[in-house]
């Protein structure tokens, strides 16, 4: 399993809720965690090579996704976990999330690596949960469009670490890891 942790706080709401999540993962699945606010990401620039090509090293541009893509590759499941910032996922998921699209050649689907996998989401947000749909919709959307078997998301609304610490939401993170790894 990849745990894609988009939040810029390293011990904030969302790093939080991914320990937890993480400890009902137990051993039943390999986990690595990246923090991918740590890591130099570009947007797509749209240079349209990988839509030609199956390119060697997936894109043309040269930063941390070189050495993200064969971590994805290799993982049967993605997780992503992001605060919402404005509606939407943090800009650094997606940016990670924009650099998979060489992964696809999505005008044919003649080439599809994403194909069969299975991603869910975990977010924490200020407001209540309806305020994720938004970014929500958004990745199950990719996710059917890229036919990677979504598994939903879990939502924190109102979120505070705090509370997330004192086992408050245990029940749900454990049926939600359950759901994935099953
Ligand atoms: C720039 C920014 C934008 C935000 N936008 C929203 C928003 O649109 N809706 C919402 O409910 N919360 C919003 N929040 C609150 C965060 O989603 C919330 O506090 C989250 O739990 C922070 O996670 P973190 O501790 O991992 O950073 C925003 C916070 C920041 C810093």
């Amino acid at each position: 399993m990849l745990l894609i942790n988009g939040s810029p706080r390293a011990n904030g709401n969302t790093s939080e809720l991914v320990k937890r999540f993480l400890d009902n993962v137990g051993n039943k699945a390999t986990v690595e965690e990246i923090r991918i606010f740590e890591k130099d990401i570009a947007g797509c620039k749209n240079c349209g090579s990988c839509q030609k090509n199956v390119l060697k090293d997936h894109c043309t541009i040269k930063d941390d996704m070189s050495g993200l893509y064969p971590k994805f590759l290799s993982s049967d499941i993605v997780v992503i976990a992001s605060p919402i910032y404005m509606w939407q996922l943090t800009p650094c998921t997606l940016a990670f999330l924009n650099r998979l699209h060489c992964l696809c050649r999505s005008e044919d689907f003649s080439y599809n690596e994403m194909e069969g996998k299975r991603m869910a989401l975990l977010i924490t947000l200020g407001a209540e949960e309806e305020v994720a749909d938004y970014a929500a919709n958004g990745l199950r959307d990719f996710c059917e469009f890229f036919k990677i078997d979504y598994k939903g998301d879990l939502r924190i609304p109102f979120a505070k670490k705090e509370r997330i610490a004192s086992g408050e939401y245990d029940e749900k993170v454990k049926g939600f890891a359950k759901k994935i790894l099953g």
